[in-house]
């Protein structure tokens, strides 16, 4: 087993995926992630469609690749679209005493499980904020009030490890006081 910092060095954005399908029990390995983050109120504020057969990946990807974007999404064979689930009333409740957005916070945090368990299964992945969503949903019979926040591509990566390009430690962290 991988320790955690390697992982977190090896997930990237791969934009770049091999003609290789992804085994269902991997895709459902990384569901399973998603299904066991965190959550405001343990609200668990999401659905997932798995996008993996043929016509309708191709169609999904034409909906992803859109205004010059995201072309590379035309690669990847799998395809999971995070739906934004009514939260409960104790999660709801907070979010508008509170001002903050839980639900996407929640969807964030399982996206990015999503992504870690890709990584450490051998698979690449990106997370993607730019589609047609309006699209995206009449393809995969998404009621039109639910919203798709995100969407991560999944595959075999073609892609070298790249180094990360992250602000200094300096420039953001604070201890005790954020003017220091
Ligand atoms: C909320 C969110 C939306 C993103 N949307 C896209 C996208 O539409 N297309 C894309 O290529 N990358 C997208 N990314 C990936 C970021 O560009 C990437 O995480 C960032 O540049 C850091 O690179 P790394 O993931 O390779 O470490 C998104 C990432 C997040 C967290």
């Amino acid at each position: 087993m991988e320790i955690f910092q390697d992982l977190l060095l090896r997930r990237q954005s791969d934009r770049k995926y091999c003609d290789k399908p992804v085994e269902e029990e991997k895709i459902l390995t990384c569901l399973e992630a998603a299904r066991l983050s965190p959550s405001a109120c343990n609200s668990q504020p999401w659905s997932f469609v798995v996008i993996n057969s043929q016509p309708i990946l191709e169609k999904a990807q034409k909906r992803i690749a859109t205004m010059g974007m995201n072309k590379f999404v035309k690669q990847a064979p799998v395809l999971i679209a995070i739906v934004l689930e009514k939260a409960n009333f104790t999660a709801s409740l907070g979010s508008v005493i509170k001002d903050k957005e839980y639900p996407l916070l929640d969807i964030g945090i399982a996206a990015n499980n999503i992504c870690m368990q890709a990584t450490e299964l051998g698979l690449g992945s990106c997370i993607l904020g730019w589609f047609d969503e309006k699209g995206l949903k009449q393809l995969l019979d998404v009621p039109e009030k639910k919203r798709i926040p995100l969407v991560i591509s999944l595959g075999y990566s073609a892609a070298t490890t790249r180094s990360k390009h992250r602000k200094p430690m300096k420039e953001i962290l604070h201890f005790n006081s954020y003017k220091r």
